[in-house]
Order: structure tokens, then sequence, then C-alpha cells
């Protein structure tokens, strides 16, 4: 694909290494798709509002970075989006950002962007299985699997022998490359506590491939947490839950709700979750979900635009992680920030000080 030749420059900082990939001799950049192109988003959904955001905030740093947008979401299916993709690459973008469905089936839509000289970025979610991915903006996505146990662990007091505690697991969508980076980051800090048996999981299911959740979808949570209830909980209760998404612990808490969690003797468990969803974090100020991951997705969204941009105008481009994210290919050079454990305690200085939402939206 696009021949570039890369150099690195180990820059030491005090906390991380930030490295600088060179994107010389680009040759889609070479043969002038400078400032003023087209630059086609493939979002995965917009039935989660971060991707919205997502979406909007990336087309508004391209426009600011003098470049035009084709946004376009996939309603949650594959076919859909590789068509999408399809027809981004007909309109003859001159970049594509790209937060995959399934990331094992853009292999031949993104095999179409190559020969086309398309330099594809992918946002958020690695795509896996293909040469054709030039760059991954993401966040730490190990590190929030341990925001989030590290939240369960210090809210039951496990570090101070505190237990047994009843805890139920659930992970993301099992086509999604970050589900398992979050469970293996949650379950790198849980399992001793499993061990020790100060965790107990009444279902039994403790495996990835049994607590996946298609597509990420909180019904699909819902309906797994009444199964769990109806058979494992009739005299023992939940006291934490894992949970990945937001909309997956709003789906879990309206299944614990409709077992009487939350009235009177019977307490909502700890349940964590990620993206600081609105809906969730009104939930946390409630006193019902009691945690989420905080992502700030206006950072990733100008992350995104400005490899385009250095892509586009033969600059180096900034990368601060070449090792973590193979996709069985290659490995992908990635920018990775930081995610926020976000809770009552810190909504306020986190989400709000910075700007990501009003008191008045918090209402
Ligand atoms: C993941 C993403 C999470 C969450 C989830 C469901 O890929 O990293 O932040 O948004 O998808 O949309």
């Amino acid at each position: 694909m696009h021949n570039r030749r890369a150099s690195l420059a180990a820059i030491a900082g005090a906390v991380s290494v930030s490295l600088t990939l060179s994107a010389c001799g680009g040759e889609n950049s070479s043969e002038g798709s400078p400032k003023g192109g087209t630059i086609g988003i493939a979002m995965p959904t917009k039935a989660s509002e971060r991707w919205i955001a997502d979406g909007n905030n990336v087309v508004t740093d391209l426009q600011a970075k003098g470049y035009k947008s084709k946004l376009v979401y996939g309603e949650d299916d594959p076919r859909t989006q590789v068509s999408q993709i399809e027809n981004l690459i007909a309109q003859g973008v001159d970049a594509l950002i790209i937060a995959a469905i399934d990331n094992k089936s853009l292999n031949n839509v993104l095999q179409q962007a190559a020969a086309a000289k398309i330099p594809v970025i992918s946002y958020d979610r690695l795509i896996l299985g293909t040469k054709n991915v030039d760059y991954y903006a993401s966040f730490d996505n190990d590190q929030v699997g341990r925001l989030q146990a590290r939240y369960i662990i210090d809210k039951l007091g496990l570090e101070h022998g505190k237990g047994p505690f009843n805890i139920e697991l659930f992970a993301g969508s099992s086509d999604d490359n970050n589900t398992k980076y979050f469970f293996d980051g949650a379950m790198h800090l849980l399992q001793p506590y499993l061990d020790s048996k100060q965790l107990v999981v009444p279902s039994g299911q403790t495996a990835l491939n049994q607590v996946t959740t298609l597509r990420w979808d909180g019904g699909t949570a819902q309906k797994r947490m009444d199964d769990i209830l109806t058979k494992s909980y009739r005299s023992r209760k939940v006291d934490a839950v894992l949970s990945p998404y937001d909309g997956i612990s709003i789906g879990v808490l309206s299944a614990l709700k409709s077992d009487d969690y939350g009235s009177a003797g019977k307490p909502l468990p700890v349940i964590t979750g990620q993206d600081a969803e609105l809906a969730s974090v009104k939930s946390i100020l409630a006193g019902e979900q009691t945690q989420t991951v905080y992502k700030d997705t206006r950072e990733l969204a100008e992350v995104a635009a400005s490899m385009v941009d250095d892509v586009l105008t033969d600059q180096p481009v900034k990368v601060n992680d070449t090792s973590t994210y193979n996709n069985g290919v290659k490995t992908v050079p990635a920018y990775l920030l930081q995610p926020t454990s976000v809770d009552k305690t810190n909504y306020e200085v986190a989400l709000v000080a910075g700007g990501y939402y009003t008191d008045a939206e918090l209402k």
C-alpha cells in the first residue's frame, strides 16, 4: 500500500515514551491530496450517543484543518458498514476514518481502499486481519478494564480482606477487538480475589465467551441478567457487576430493579460502566449505576483528525504506542489516550469543569 518509510524518533517523556512516525513518501499525499480534500468517516451506530458525538467532533476537527467530510453510520450491521465504505471509496475520498462494527469484516473493502491509495485510520476499535490499516487512534483499553476492576475492589474493601461477595461479569461484543482488552484488564485485577474466594460468581460464567454481549446491546445484557437472577440468586444477593459499557449497565440495572433491587433492604450492587453517557451519569447521580469510565471523545476525534492531516500533508504522525496493538498481520502504530474513572465524588471535576457536560444537562 502506501510505501511509507517509518522512522522512529524516541522522545523520552517523564511518564511515557512518545514516538513519532514519519509518514514521508506517502503516494497519496505526494500525488496531491492536500488540504481541501474529503475524508470518509464510518461510524458504527447512532444508537449510542457517544458515536454521534465522535462523528460530529471528527467532522468539526477536520473542518478546522481545511477538510470536508462524508460521515456515515452503519446501524450496527457489518454488511451495511462494508457497503458504506465501498461507496466512500467510489466517491474518491482522500482518507478513511473507521470505527469498525465487526473488526474482521473489512478485509476486502480495505483492499479496495489500498488499491485506491486511500490511507486508513482505525478509530477507537482496531481493525483486524489486514495490512491495510495505517494508524490506530484509541484509549488505553486495558486501563479501562483495570479502572472498572479497581473500583469494585475499593468499594467492596477486598484489599482489607472483606468478603465473600457475589459478582457477575459482563463483557462487550465478541466482534469488537476492545472487548478482550477491557475484560482482560479487569480480570487481571479481579482474578486473585476469585482465587481467594473473596469474590464468587454464582452463575459460574467467568470465561470471556460466556459473558460477551453482542453489539454491546443493553437489552441482551438485561435478558442475561434476568436469567442469572432467576437461576442463581434465589437465596443470594448480587454485590457487584462488572459492566464494560454504560448501555450494558443500564440493561443490567433494569433487570436488577425488576427484581426489587434498589428497594429497602435490597440495595443495588456496585455496578461499573464506560463512556460517561448522559443517561448513566444521571443514573450515577441518582445512586443507581455506581461508576463509569470517562473517555474524552473530543480528544479522540482530534487525534484522528490530526493523523489524517499529517498523513495527507506528509508530516510526521504523532503516536505513543508501537507495540501493543497487533492486528494479526501487523502491529499498528497507535496514539492511546488515558481514560478516567468517574463516580459521584468526582463527576464535577472530570465532566463538568472539563466542559463535557453542563450542570444543567445533568439535572
Ligand atoms: C467500544 C468502545 C466503548 C463503547 C463500546 C460500545 O468499542 O471502546 O467505549 O463505546 O464500544 O459502543
